[in-house]
């Protein structure tokens, strides 16, 4: 792996699948993890296998078609965890087993009532009697956000001693600030022994809004994996966005970090997810949002017909949108109004619309967007236009 190269690490079928309502079926998943492999992902974290048998059969059906990407299980630190998972993973080209236990101080006394002895102890074994199965494990130290470093470093030691090849730094209750969250892992390069030998990996959760941040400021500090889910579906507020964070990387290039997606499958790829599991994507959602190429005021779209750059930091052709979209509303301007006629076949000459915006105004004040044939209503009221339609 080349050191500017970020893995990215899908969590959908998974993190994501978990939350009320996205419930999936194995044939459903079996479609989102073909996608998810074409997307170029590096690893599609398949389920949970111990949770339940549809979630085994998954993992298992999963593992049999999936060519390029590793197939990674979930298990918490429990020795029958993680054979059901290496049962379950028994046909994948490139298997891993994702094991690991709660590091924090919270977890350790009412998760575990317990010490953090034991649980260095305990994810230890873990690790090890995942390595008699797979070459590859990565270790989770649940709620990593909020454990002292200082700990988190001796654990991490430990594991990775046991033969850990990837480390997960969950910020699993979304608590850290990027900052915060970009000097654990700084801390951890350099207070770890064998660090240089495994992958950091940022899981981040959303709870104030900071997973893409956290994660960024991770990769900045030295991790070399994401882990995130399509549309940042995930338990609460969601998991890292797979296309933010892919789209940060790629539109920063001075960041020097790339990733193996091919971008303009992204915007397929969350209607996918959207529709197979039920869960509406917010119109304002950065990269995939209903709105997230649009632009309404009348300022931004005469700026945005002259040159795109002027409104838009990226090409919507590099996402898979096909186009920026210029909605008319009572906020538009002259220039949008033209536009939109213009591609719909009327090109109007300047007094043609004055008269044509003045009847535009009146219909956009009763409605929330003006569209085709709304403008086609206008045309109606702008003299000879008949004659001049293009179209
Ligand atoms: O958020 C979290 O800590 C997790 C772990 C199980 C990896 O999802
Ligand atoms: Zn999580």
């Amino acid at each position: 792996m080349q050191d500017n190269q970020v893995q990215i690490f899908d969590t959908t079928l998974r993190d994501g699948e978990q939350v009320p309502g996205c419930k999936l079926d194995t044939a459903q998943k079996l479609v989102i993890a073909e996608r998810l492999d074409l997307l170029g992902v590096n690893v599609i974290e398949a389920g949970f296998p111990v949770s339940s048998p549809g979630d085994f059969t998954s993992v298992s059906e999963i593992s049999k078609i999936i060519k390029n990407a590793s197939v990674c299980a979930l298990t918490r630190a429990v020795e029958n965890d993680i054979k059901v998972a290496a049962a379950a993973l028994k046909y994948a080209k490139f298997p891993r087993i994702h094991t690991g236990i709660g590091t924090s101080d919270s977890h350790i006394k009412f998760k575990f009532n317990s010490t953090r002895e034991q649980v260095i102890e305990r994810a230890v074994k873990a690790v090890s009697f995942s390595k008699t199965f797979v070459e590859d494990v990565e270790f989770y130290a649940e709620d990593a956000g909020r454990t002292d470093n200082a700990f988190l470093a001796k654990v991490c030691e430990a594991v990775i001693k046991a033969g850990a090849t990837v480390l997960n730094i969950p910020d699993t209750t979304g608590y850290c600030l990027p900052e915060e969250y970009g000097a654990k892992i700084k801390y951890l390069r350099e207070n770890v022994r064998g660090i240089e030998n495994v992958i950091l990996s940022c899981h981040c959760h959303n709870d104030l809004g900071m997973a893409t941040a956290n994660s960024i400021a991770g990769v900045i500090q030295g991790a070399r994996q994401i882990e995130c889910t399509i549309n940042g579906i995930g338990e609460r507020a969601g998991n890292t966005a797979l296309e933010e964070v892919v789209m940060v990387l790629k539109q920063h290039p001075y960041l020097n970090l790339e990733t193996s997606i091919n971008t303009k499958l992204l915007y397929d790829t969350s209607i996918l997810v959207r529709e197979s599991m039920g869960m509406p994507v917010q119109p304002n959602k950065a990269i995939v949002g209903a709105n997230a190429f649009a632009h309404s005021s009348g300022i931004h779209q005469d700026g945005v017909i002259k040159n795109r750059e002027t409104y838009e930091i990226m090409d919507p052709e590099d996402v898979g949108v096909t186009e920026s979209a210029i909605v008319l509303t009572a906020r538009s301007g002259r220039a949008a109004l033209a536009y939109r006629a213009k591609k719909i076949g009327y090109e109007l000459t300047k007094i043609q619309l004055d008269i044509a915006y003045d009847a535009f105004l009146i219909i956009a004040d009763k409605q929330k967007e003006v569209r085709d044939e709304g403008i086609h209503e206008v045309m109606k009221k702008v003299n000879k236009v008949s004659k001049i339609a293009v179209a």
